[in-house]
């Protein structure tokens, strides 16, 4: 039987069903430690094809994502070793790579989009199966494409794949419609080897978009502008390049996962690595929900009142508040005192949680890309399922303020983008308690 239950699995493509069990939750208290961001290791992991050598990332998160994309460079030439121990990835680029990056691997991992800018500026070429990731809507690569081109690349699609050349990309001036993050770190490092000048325009200046072009220029690339809306990338030579060491961001979604466990519970707890200076606008917006901050030397403690209050929030490129808290956002306005709404501007299918938030007894309804949230006392534990990796984690942090138990359902989602999540709510007191089928 047991084989069978193995091969019928392996079938649809994904773990044996693991469930995670949340009870009601005393306040939380302790400490808990943030690691590295997913968003932004998976990224540095793939800007490594750009150079022969060898690549040090420390503070990397123990995710399946980054598993995923391990497979996918490796499958294009790299060698690839992760010390989970110490949470450090090496990568040895000799460069020997197949510009290819095949369906199974791509449709797996949104950012394995990350791979078309090093390959087309270092190759010349490059095939790749159109991207896949969160189950949020549509998410285009046009602003990918349209800059690309404007560098001299030319593209051919069908059956489900791109292709690209370039001889040698050029220079160009590009300014974007809208700050896109995929479509800043493709055209980034497309440049960094292309002839001339180029300068990105309202381009994205997330944390994680600091960190990559941190991590370029110490593997010798030429970039002004970090943190501000106008990069300008003056292009080097593939000998100019070289590996180097870097330490990956923390990852401000998590240390808010925390915060937001911590806001429902009514908690105390000191969130060890997150930094305040990455998540200005959101702790203001907490802040105004009632909670306390205070910076810590690595770190950040928070305090909850007995009971949050309503806010209005809207999702905004970086420095506004990200499209990644909002779950955690709707499922604190969810039991907070008043009514709040909140307006999605990134993603307008992305309220798909809230069926699920309903099942345990929240009052959101939701119109358009905007979510009214009337807050109630208390919600009620029930099974509910894990759509994407933010909507786990709110739907985790959903069931410490429910009476009774709430069973979490699609957990491979979670574990694409959290490092040992119940491990360390457990160890804040949280009542919880995964279960691996
Ligand atoms: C990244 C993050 C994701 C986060 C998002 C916004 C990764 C792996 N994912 O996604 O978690 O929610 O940033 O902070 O880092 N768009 C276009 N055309 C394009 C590119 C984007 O129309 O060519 C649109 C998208 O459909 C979306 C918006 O722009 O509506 C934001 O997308 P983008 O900033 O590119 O997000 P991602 O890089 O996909």
């Amino acid at each position: 039987m047991g084989n069978v239950t193995d091969a019928s699995s392996a079938l649809e493509g994904r773990a044996p069903a693991s469930y995670i069990e949340v009870q009601h939750s005393a306040p939380l208290a302790g400490e808990v430690v943030v690691p590295g961001a997913k968003n932004s290791v998976l990224k540095l992991m793939a800007a490594s094809l750009m150079a022969d050598g060898i690549f040090e990332i420390s503070n990397v998160p123990d995710i399946v994502d980054v598993g995923i994309m391990a497979d996918l460079l490796r499958a294009i030439g790299l060698r690839i070793d992760i010390d989970r121990a110490h949470s450090v990835v090496t990568i040895e680029n000799r460069g020997e790579l197949t510009p290819v990056a095949p369906y199974e691997l791509v449709e797996r991992i949104r950012a394995s989009i990350n791979v078309l800018g090093p390959l087309l500026t270092r190759c010349g070429r490059v095939t790749l199966s159109m991207p896949g990731g969160d189950d949020f809507g549509s998410r285009p690569i046009d602003m990918h494409i349209a800059g690309l081109k404007a560098m001299g690349a030319t593209f051919k699609f069908g059956s489900g794949y791109l292709e690209a050349f370039a001889d040698q990309l050029h220079g160009a001036d590009i300014t974007f419609e809208f700050p896109s993050v995929g479509a800043t770190e493709n055209l980034l490092t497309a440049a960094v080897l292309a002839n001339g000048t180029t300068t990105i325009a309202n381009a994205a200046r997330e944390p994680e978009i600091i960190d990559l072009c941190e991590f370029l220029q110490a593997m010798g690339a030429e970039i002004e502008g970090v943190g501000t809306p106008i990069l300008t990338v003056t292009g080097v030579q593939q000998h100019d390049l070289h590996g180097c060491e870097h330490e990956t961001v923390p990852d401000r979604i998590q240390a808010a996962t925390y915060i937001a466990a911590c806001a429902v519970t009514g908690g105390s707890i000191d969130v060890l690595n997150a930094r305040p200076d990455h998540m200005k606008i959101v702790l203001a917006r907490f802040t105004d929900m009632g909670m306390k901050f205070e910076p810590l030397p690595y770190g950040l403690r928070v305090r909850a009142p007995e009971r949050l209050r309503a806010t209005d929030v809207a999702t905004l490129p970086y420095p506004g508040i990200a499209t990644d808290y909002k779950p955690l956002i709707i499922t604190m306005l969810a039991v907070a005192e008043g009514v709040s709404i909140v307006t999605e501007n990134l993603f307008p299918g992305r309220f798909r949680y809230v069926e699920e938030l309903q099942r345990l007894g929240a009052d959101i309804r939701t119109a358009g890309h905007h979510a009214v949230v009337r807050g109630v006392p208390r919600l009620s534990g029930a099974p509910v399922e894990s759509h994407d990796i933010r909507a786990g984690a709110a739907m985790v942090v959903a069931g410490l303020a429910a009476e009774g138990t709430t069973m979490i359902t699609g957990v491979h989602h979670i574990d694409r983008g959290y490092d040992n999540l119940v491990g360390r709510l457990s160890a804040i007191g949280a009542n919880i308690s995964r279960v691996d089928v």
